[in-house]
């Protein structure tokens, strides 16, 4: 598929609007989103998946700019969420609460309140604890929580440790004996409706395999439950989809992924809901960030950028790759590292690699950072958050501003003593 991200005459463009010039107008590091690439990837899995007619809940986690989740919420997407925060920007941004999924390990008695008032779709439910909490909220308030049991398939998505979440060992859902059990008590509360199943196996998951395994093995149980549960109707399959962080790299084509996991779906008469995050955003973004200082030293060269690990954590954080090309660009090559100017050894970009060779000033786009970038950024060494732009064709507009110093100091205050 083709990128939204592309050279003319020699000049980077997101869409049609020259990097160079929106890097000019609002400064750098700058967030940049194509609005055309969500909707593409939006309709391109949907269509995939339609003879299911599936409920595609965007992973808000991934990207939780409002001017994004509104675009999809406008092509007709819910919001997998796992915050009280997250399910207010969703709220925020117009997803209808009966769009809402909420997943995560550790919901507050605050965040269930709140998602019980606002009448969410479903709670995904990661332990018997925490099935019990909703029980006894939503009693309290005299409503039923409905929830969807996450299981745990024990399947391996091949993936970094970090992002696998449907292992055995990972502390997300329950097994599936666990989880027979799970909802043999859900049964029993006053409090709780069962409405279905949930899993999610990580992330990024380049071909279909994890989830077809995953598939065969909670069928069983699912065509239990339906038979004996009437309000039972939802098999939530998760997200993961992986994209292309390398240039040579096949990302998962959602057809072959459709003609996969299909068959094992059809037949189950459940409405199947996926929760889709990076797929959508991922390569919907770039990181666009200027060159202060090109540093030799006897093995390699260091290309500074005003970029830093607290604006994208992913190298650091999971030894990711992403790719990254000059703005204007050259063909001419050095080997070296780009690093950020955090006070940090792990604070790099790129690591031990071919890079163009830029100069001090010069521009550089980090690409596939559309999902889990801006999302995980953080103050530390008193940085200011960057600023994001989303644009669709020749239009540009600033979808969050960057944060100032005093942003920085809101809130804090010393004592007079
Ligand atoms: C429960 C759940 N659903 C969906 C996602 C989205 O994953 P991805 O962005 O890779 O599609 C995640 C990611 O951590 C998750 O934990």
């Amino acid at each position: 598929m083709q990128s939204h991200f592309k050279y003319y005459h020699g000049q980077l463009c997101a869409e049609d609007v020259p990097v160079a010039k929106l890097a000019d107008e609002f400064g750098t590091p700058l967030y940049i989103y194509s609005r055309s690439h969500l909707i593409r990837q939006y309709r391109a899995l949907a269509d995939a998946m339609k003879s299911v007619k599936p409920h595609i809940y965007f992973a808000i986690k991934s990207n939780s700019n409002l001017a994004v989740i509104r675009t999809l919420a406008d092509q007709g997407a819910g919001a997998d969420v796992v915050s009280g925060g997250e399910l207010y920007r969703a709220r925020k941004a117009g997803v209808p609460a009966e769009k809402i999924v909420f997943a995560g390990v550790g919901k507050s008695v605050a965040e269930i309140d709140y998602a019980l008032k606002e009448d969410i779709k479903f709670f995904t439910v990661e332990s018997e604890a925490e099935l019990h909490r909703i029980s006894e909220r939503a009693e309290a308030v005299g409503t039923k929580g409905r929830i969807a049991i996450r299981v745990n398939p024990d399947v391996d998505p091949k993936t970094h440790k970090y992002t696998s979440t449907g292992k055995a060992e990972n502390k997300f859902g329950v097994d599936l004996t666990r989880a027979e059990r799970a909802y043999e008590q859900a049964l029993r509360l006053a409090g709780v409706e069962v409405v279905g199943m949930h899993m999610h196996l990580g992330s990024p998951i380049m071909t279909p395999t994890p989830y077809t395994e995953a598939l065969q093995k909670v069928r069983p149980m699912c065509e239990q439950l339906k038979k004996d549960v009437p309000t039972f109707r939802h098999l939530d399959i998760g997200g993961g989809l992986g994209i292309s962080y390398k240039a040579e790299q096949d990302p998962l084509d959602p057809r072959d992924f459709a003609s996969a996991v299909l068959p094992l779906l059809h037949d189950l008469g459940l409405e199947v809901g996926m929760e889709p995050g990076r797929f959508i955003a991922g390569n919907a973004g770039i990181l666009v960030t200027r060159v202060e200082y090109v540093k030799d030293s006897p093995s390699k060269t260091f290309i500074i950028v005003d970029a830093a690990m607290n604006d994208l954590i992913r190298p650091a954080l999971y030894e990711a790759h992403h790719e990254i090309i000059p703005v204007v660009q050259t063909i001419e090559r050095l080997f070296g590292d780009i690093v950020g100017p955090v006070c940090e050894s792990g604070d790099f970009l790129a690591a031990e690699r071919e890079l163009p060779a830029v100069e001090e000033g010069d521009l550089l786009a980090v690409l596939s950072a559309g999902a889990y970038g801006f999302v995980m950024a953080s103050n530390y060494n008193s940085r200011g958050r960057a600023a994001e732009i989303m644009v669709e064709g020749d239009r540009a507009e600033l979808v969050r501003a960057r944060e100032t110093w005093d942003d920085l100091l809101r809130g804090e205050t010393i004592p007079e003593w």
